[in-house]
């Protein structure tokens, strides 16, 4: 029997070959979860001594049961999965991986908002369809000279920001907690306030992570604050948009459109008219969660 054992909550990678094989040199066991819940992490029991945890919740119920864990570890950026209060209660230390596919998001969010605003997948849809008349993806601005604002200005957003100069877009963000050096350096202009973001911004992009203080950050109300025809761009945290207020703004004409990779409270929703709706007016980039797939594995450090 290993000296240590370890639960992996759930797994978005076809194996665990890289996680057995360093957790093997210290002697810990991996266990997969039989189901991403509470009752699958404690199938096989509750003395797990680290936790790694991807896009599963780990929930008080469940932290409040281990006996004797020390660590719990998200694959990825951000701990918005893992609850915070009952880890720190528990003396269970909370760790992520903060240089995680950072590029790769940067590239995607250059992606999505490449298509939202240059109507690629909607004109790909209409020419399959037998449709030729590019007049139907009117209005397509152009990108040079507009302003490209990133809400959060940490590590993705930043590499955002070199993306989007080279379209020769002006690019402004707003984070309090990163330096002045660090715009200055990016040749970014500093946003003083949540409102001139919005109101300056031609296009959106969200970079903040999911904390009580950014959920739901987009809503009909800071919508209003935004230009009709701007577009907004979401690879951070799905719970950053109410998005009933999205939906309700997008048909409003309030925007003019919003490309979302990150669909976690829309996934339920395809079935129903959401995509149906917004399809129709031209306005929706919805894609599952794939700005993360360009990892090398065998880069992924635990
Ligand atoms: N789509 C994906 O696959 C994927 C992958 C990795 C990360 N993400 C998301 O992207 C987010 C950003 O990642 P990152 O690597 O840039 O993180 P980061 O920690 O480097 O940057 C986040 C920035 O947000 C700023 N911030 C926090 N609260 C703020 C507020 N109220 N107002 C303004 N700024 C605020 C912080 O100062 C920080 O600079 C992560 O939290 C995660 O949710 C998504």
């Amino acid at each position: 029997m290993a000296k240590y054992r370890v639960l992996m909550t759930d797994c978005i990678f076809p194996d665990q070959d890289i996680e057995q094989k360093i957790l093997a040199g210290i002697d810990a066991e991996l266990v997969l979860a039989g189901s991403p819940t509470t009752e699958g992490y404690l199938e096989k029991g509750s003395d797990w001594d680290a936790v790694i945890n991807t896009y599963a919740p780990v929930k008080a119920d469940f932290i409040n049961q281990l006996t004797k864990c020390k660590l719990i570890v998200r694959t990825g950026i951000g701990i918005n999965t893992i609850d915070i209060p009952a880890a720190s209660a528990k003396k269970i230390a909370v760790a992520n991986v903060p240089d995680y596919c950072m590029d790769e998001v940067a590239d995607h969010t250059m992606g999505l908002f490449l298509n939202a605003v240059r109507k690629i997948s909607f004109l790909d849809k209409r020419v399959r369809a037998g449709v030729w008349n590019v007049n139907e993806a009117n209005p397509m601005p152009r990108l040079s000279g507009k302003v490209f604002a990133l809400y959060g200005f940490g590590n993705i957003a930043q590499r955002v920001a070199k993306r989007a100069a080279a379209f020769e877009m002006t690019v402004i963000a707003l984070d309090p907690f990163v330096s002045d050096e660090v715009f200055t350096k990016l040749g970014v202009k500093r946003a003083a306030s949540l409102d001139e973001l919005l109101a300056q911004a031609d296009f959106l992009s969200l970079h903040v992570p999911l904390m009580e203080e950014t959920k739901h950050c987009i809503n009909l109300t800071t919508i209003k604050k935004m230009k009709s025809s701007a577009v907004i761009i979401n690879t951070s945290r799905g719970p950053l948009i109410n998005e009933d207020d999205l939906l309700v703004a997008l048909q409003q004409n309030l925007l003019a459109g919003a490309a979302l990779a990150i669909t976690f409270i829309l996934q339920p929703r395809l079935t129903s008219n959401w995509l149906l709706v917004l399809a129709a007016a031209k306005k929706e980039a919805a894609r599952p969660t794939a700005s993360a797939r360009a990892l090398k594995r065998a880069n992924l450090s635990l």
